[in-house]
C-alpha cells in the first residue's frame, strides 16, 4: 500500500491551514478536502479498487489522515473564534475614566415657582386645589357669573371667541360656577383654582393675551367679609413678608357684591413712595368681593343660607412684583438668559450654564 499520497495529502492541507485566518476561507480548505468531491473523500473512493486484504489497512489510514484533518480544522475555527471574540471585546471596551456628559438641568420657572407658593399657603389653610377648562363656554366664564349677554361688563374682559358659545376663558372664576354646581347647593366650598387664561389684548410691556390667575372661593354658613380681609392679610404677609398691611378699595365686579380691590403696601419703600408703587405706597394685587348673590343662586345655593367670599389674583403680576421683572413677555418668551436667572440650587441639582 502506498501511503505516501496520503501523507502528501496531509502536508499540503498543513500548509494550506497555515494560511487560513478567518471562518470563510477555513470552509473552503474544509470542502476542498472532506467535501463531497474533496481530497480525501477522493481517497475513500479509491478503496473500490482494492484488493479485500489490502482495503481494512488502507480504510484505516485515509479515516486517520480524515481526522486528522477534522481536528485540525476544528481546532482552528475555535481560534478564530476565540480571536473575534477577543476584537469585539476590544471594540466595545469602556473606558470608565473618561469624564462623564453634563446636563442642563432645567428649573422652574418663575411663575409655576409663584403658584406653587401660593398653593401651599392655602393648603394649609384647608383649600382644596381646582382645575378647570381653558376652553370654556360663554356660560361658566359670564352668564353663570352674572354676565349675561348683552351685560357691559363683557367689555372688561376682551375675548377670544372660538364658536358663539365656545371661548377660551378670561378669568379663572368659570371654575367657581362649575365647583358651585357640582356641590349642588349643599356642601361648603374652599378652593383656589390656578391656570392659565386670555384676553384679546396687544402684548405690551404690562399685558399678555395669555397670563396666569389664581381664583379662591368660600362658600359656606356665615362667612363674612371679614373672613375674607382676614385671609388676604394673611396671604399679603405670608408671599410679601410679615410688615406688609393691606388695604381694601371699592370696586365693581359683576360675580362679587360688594367688590373690593385689594392692595399691599409697598415692599420696597415699606410706604415712603418708590417706583415699584408709583409713589403711592400701596401695590394693587388682587380683586375680590362677597359672592353675589345671584351667583349662589344660579348655582343652586340658597343665598340666605350660604355667603361666600372669592378673589382672583395674577401669579405673574407677583412675579413681577417679587423679582423686579418689568416687561411680562419676559415670562413667556422663555429666553434662557432669562429663565437661567431663577435656578435653584437649594434643591440638590447641579448649577450648570446652559451652552
Ligand atoms: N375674575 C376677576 C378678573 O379676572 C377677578 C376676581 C375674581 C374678582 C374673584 C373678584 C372675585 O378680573
Amino acid at each position: 500500500m502506498d501511503t505516501s499520497q496520503m501523507t502528501h495529502i496531509q502536508d499540503e492541507f498543513d500548509v494550506s491551514l497555515e494560511t487560513v485566518e478567518d471562518a470563510r476561507s477555513l470552509q473552503d480548505l474544509k470542502v476542498r478536502y472532506l467535501g463531497k468531491k474533496g481530497r480525501v473523500t477522493g481517497l475513500m473512493k479509491e478503496m473500490k479498487n482494492l484488493s479485500n486484504e489490502e482495503r481494512p489497512a488502507y480504510g484505516q489510514k485515509v479515516n486517520e489522515l480524515r481526522r486528522n484533518i477534522e481536528a485540525s480544522i476544528e481546532e482552528k475555527s475555535a481560534e478564530i473564534e476565540a480571536a473575534a471574540l477577543e476584537e469585539r471585546l476590544k471594540n466595545e471596551t469602556i473606558d470608565v475614566t473618561l469624564p462623564g456628559r453634563k446636563f442642563n438641568i432645567g428649573s422652574q420657572h418663575p411663575i409655576s415657582r409663584i403658584i406653587e407658593d401660593i398653593e401651599d399657603f392655602f393648603i394649609g389653610l384647608g383649600y382644596e386645589i381646582q382645575e378647570g377648562y381653558e376652553v370654556e363656554t360663554d356660560y361658566y366664564n359670564f352668564e353663570a357669573l352674572n354676565l349675561p349677554k348683552s351685560h357691559p361688563a363683557r367689555d372688561m374682559q376682551d375675548t377670544f371667541y372660538i364658536s358663539e358659545e365656545i371661548l377660551l376663558r378670561t378669568h379663572t372664576s368659570p371654575v367657581q360656577a362649575r365647583v358651585l354646581e357640582d356641590r349642588k347647593g349643599k356642601e361648603a366650598v374652599k378652593i383656589i383654582c390656578p391656570g392659565k387664561v386670555y384676553r384679546r389684548d396687544s402684548d405690551d410691556a404690562t399685558h399678555s393675551h395669555q397670563f396666569t390667575q389664581i381664583e379662591g372661593l368660600v362658600v359656606d354658613k356665615n362667612i363674612h367679609m371679614s373672613d375674607l380681609k382676614g385671609t388676604l392679610e394673611l396671604f399679603a404677609k405670608e408671599i410679601f413678608g410679615t410688615e406688609r398691611e393691606i388695604r381694601l378699595r371699592p370696586s365693581f365686579f359683576p360675580f362679587t357684591e360688594p367688590s373690593v380691590e385689594v392692595d399691599i403696601s409697598c415692599f420696597k419703600c415699606k410706604g415712603a413712595g418708590c417706583n415699584v408703587c408709583k409713589q403711592s405706597g400701596w401695590i394693587e394685587i388682587l380683586g375680590a368681593g362677597m359672592v353675589h348673590p345671584n351667583v349662589l343662586r344660579m348655582a343652586g345655593y340658597d343665598p340666605d343660607e350660604y355667603s361666600g367670599f372669592a378673589f382672583g389674583m395674577g401669579p405673574d403680576r407677583v412675579a413681577m412684583l417679587r423679582y423686579g421683572i418689568e416687561d411680562i413677555r419676559h415670562l413667556y418668551t422663555n429666553d434662557l438668559r432669562f429663565i437661567n436667572q431663577f435656578k435653584q440650587t437649594e434643591d440638590g441639582g447641579e448649577n450648570v450654564e446652559s451652552i
